[in-house]
């Protein structure tokens, strides 16, 4: 299995590595209840869109995938806590077994939130006895997976964000996860006027070196050709794209791909999806205002404008003169001099298709389905938002989302040719 710091019993960095997991693994599973907290048993419940996952189901399929992938395999005399969990939390691993349909996920009242409590108390118990005795077991394979569902488990934590705020976004009442007094989200207002930073391209190496963690989807590192291009120094704001919408950028099919029309056609898009205009009924104003997670407030021309699809990046950067950046050359401005808003603030659609690298290799077992099978037909992000748990993220990470998917912390950064 590749891309997994090496773990061996026996001596003292061996044991520090193996407490430096267990208070890694304990936080994460700590982090995930205090995002669930502001919420009531209510929200925590409601499924708002198939693609969408209730807060419980977060919770619960977390400890599944830890107790089927860990402790399973790896914890001699391990008891499951319901074995019909398998069925209700299972995600997409075939091999694991048959699943509820992902669109009922919302219909699972029960278990329930106190029983997945209870669930999560379980496996975390469990996790700590496996890190208490790991000369007991295979360990290099057991650490390398509990590694695997640490990231995992951060993932689903923003998962539980964007998921919650679509599903307030479909409530009249536009409710806040938190109080605006505890910011959560600190987008970085641009101060000054956007500034193209050239790249000279050639030969370059991108993707996971292997010296810490990285998903599978990242390695192997290899070499390909860049030829010159420029990258916006900062992310395009609320108050650039304003302009896009005041200049008919939805109403000019010349700007958009075919596929992205369409998807205007059929949405009824006007403008980003928590955006509300002028007059709308649900917030009264006479100016534009943005939903968020901390409610509606207005629009700031300064902050990056988010919850994007790519098909509206892509139309934008064609307004705007400009192209979207390939992943790679992405990655390799990655800590340019001058370049900012590269992680932390949105997540960045890239033109580049989602699909393997050259000698890509799935993780091994049941874990291989967990990046390998999506490589089609969905597009890279790069980067990290301001809602990506604190270190998950790194200049090689690769997220991916279907084109139309416009309910994550998404937005984007312009590119040009060297030439234009
Ligand atoms: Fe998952």
């Amino acid at each position: 299995m590749p891309a997994f710091p090496s773990l061996a019993t026996g001596d003292s960095p061996a044991t520090c590595a193996v407490t430096d997991l267990g208070e890694r693994f304990a936080s994460v599973r700590e982090h995930s209840l205090n995002l669930a907290a502001p919420l009531s048993d209510e929200d925590q419940c409601i499924q708002s869109m198939p693609d969408a996952s209730p807060t419980k189901w977060h919770l619960a399929h977390t400890s599944w995938f830890l107790e089927a992938v860990v402790l399973v395999p790896h914890l001699y005399g391990y008891v499951e806590f319901d074995p019909r969990f398998a069925h209700l939390f299972n995600s997409y691993y075939e091999s694991l077994g048959p699943r509820h349909p992902r669109p009922q996920r919302g219909l699972l009242t029960r278990p329930s939130l106190a029983q997945v409590h209870a669930y999560r108390e379980h496996v975390d118990a469990a996790v700590q006895r496996l890190l208490a005795q790991p000369g007991t077991c295979d360990w290099e394979t057991a650490a390398s997976l509990l590694e695997l569902a640490v990231n995992h488990e951060q993932q689903h934590q923003e998962l539980m964000l964007t998921d919650i705020l679509h599903t307030f976004s479909c409530n009249p009442l536009l409710p806040a996860y938190q109080p605006l007094e505890e910011p959560l989200l600190r987008l970085a207002a641009a101060s000054a006027p956007l500034r193209w930073i050239g790249m000279p391209g050639g030969v370059v190496e991108v993707g996971s070196d292997a010296s810490g963690f990285a998903f599978d989807n990242e390695a192997p590192r290899h070499a390909l050709l860049l030829e010159p291009y420029r990258l916006a120094d900062r992310l395009v704001t609320c108050g650039d794209y304003a302009q896009f919408i005041a200049d008919g950028g939805y109403e000019r099919a010349s700007l958009w791909l075919s596929d992205g029309w369409a998807a205007v056609q059929a949405g009824g898009w006007k403008h980003p999806a928590y955006w509300l205009a002028a007059g709308d009924s649900r917030a009264p104003a006479d100016h534009w205002q943005v939903f968020g997670l901390h409610g509606v407030r207005p629009l700031d021309p300064q902050t990056p404008v988010s919850q994007l699809s790519f098909y509206e990046a892509a139309a934008y950067a064609e307004w705007a003169g400009a192209r979207l950046p390939t992943e790679f050359e992405w990655e390799t401005a990655f800590g340019a001099p001058g370049i900012t808003q590269m992680t932390g603030q949105l997540w960045q659609w890239t033109r580049s298709s989602y699909g393997p690298y050259p000698g890509f290799r799935p993780f091994a077992g049941a874990v291989g389905e967990y990046n390998g099978k999506f490589m089609v037909g969905q597009m890279v992000l790069r980067g990290g938002s301001a809602a990506t748990t604190e270190g998950h993220t790194r200049a090689t990470y690769r997220n991916f989302f279907p084109p139309a998917a416009r309910w994550q912390f998404s937005g984007l950064r312009l590119a040009q040719d060297a030439t234009c």
